[in-house]
């Protein structure tokens, strides 16, 4: 089995890696930073491609490679799990600004649906191919300040949808909301400016309650997912609600 990660260098990604790792199922990491060193044990079934993923001419050079292709050559199943988003722009209209706007929906919307393309395209000799978008709860309930935020989940779990009715042989999807997890976005939300984002003293009420969940926890539970029979039952879930799976 084999598994590309996005956004693999940290937080739920890193996670998600070590996780994969230490089932013995090989690794395509793609992010603008290394992960961390990895325990030698696991280290050698993990590769690196070193990518900004809101650069879409950069992605696009990536994909017109060979790479994919060579790293799911020979598997009987094969993963892609869309990790790597960003939060920004946070605010109201306005203040959002043209880049960041066009920025946000590069990582978080076009990059995620074109590795989702060319993924189908290098599996079409793997019968076991699943994708996981990671959502969130941003796309389901409105948020003050995370219009943009919110908006780019929501095509993740619009597109799970509409994959999910082209009914390609062999394949499964699902955009999942993971929780809300312990990483750097986190602090990140906690640290957004109260006037742009009034649901503030509510993140930093979960995190001082110990309320969040750690990246290694929720990973183990989205890997137990993606690997089970359960997987994709229907194209847009929230991890939170599926522990009896
Ligand atoms: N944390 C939460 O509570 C929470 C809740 C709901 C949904 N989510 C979603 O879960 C996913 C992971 O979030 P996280 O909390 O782990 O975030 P994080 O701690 O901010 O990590 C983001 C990851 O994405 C990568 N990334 C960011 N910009 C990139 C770019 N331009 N090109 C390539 N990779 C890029 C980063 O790697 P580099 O910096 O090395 O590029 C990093 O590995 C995101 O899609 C997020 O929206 C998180």
């Amino acid at each position: 089995m084999k598994a590309i990660v996005t956004g693999s260098s940290r937080g739920l990604g890193a996670a998600i890696v070590a996780r994969l790792l230490a089932r013995k199922i090989e690794v395509l990491g793609l992010a603008r930073q290394q992960p961390p060193t990895l325990p030698p044990a696991t280290a050698a079934r993990y590769t690196h491609a070193t990518l900004d993923l809101a650069d879409t001419g950069a992605l696009e050079d990536w994909l017109a490679g060979s790479a994919m292709a060579r790293f799911v050559a020979g598997a009987e199943r094969a993963l892609l799990i869309n990790n790597a988003g960003t939060l920004q722009p946070v605010g109201p209209l306005g203040g959002q600004d043209a880049a960041a706007i066009a920025r946000a929906i590069r990582l978080n919307v076009s990059a995620p649906l074109a590795l989702a393309d060319a993924f189908v395209a290098a599996t079409a000799q793997v019968r076991d191919r699943r994708i996981v978008h990671i959502s969130s709860g941003a796309a389901r309930s409105a948020y003050a300040g995370w219009s943009v935020y919110g908006a780019s989940k929501a095509a993740l779990d619009h597109h799970a949808r509409g994959v999910h009715e082209d009914a390609v042989p062999g394949l499964r999807i699902c955009a999942l909301a993971p929780g809300v997890v312990d990483t750097d976005m986190q602090a990140e939300v906690r640290g957004s400016d109260a006037a742009h984002f009034p649901m503030r003293a509510r993140f930093e009420a979960l995190k001082r309650d110990g309320m969040l969940t750690s990246p290694a926890a929720c990973a183990a539970q989205l890997v137990d997912y993606l690997l089970s029979a359960d997987f994709a039952r229907t194209p847009v879930a929230d991890l939170r609600a599926l522990s009896g799976h």
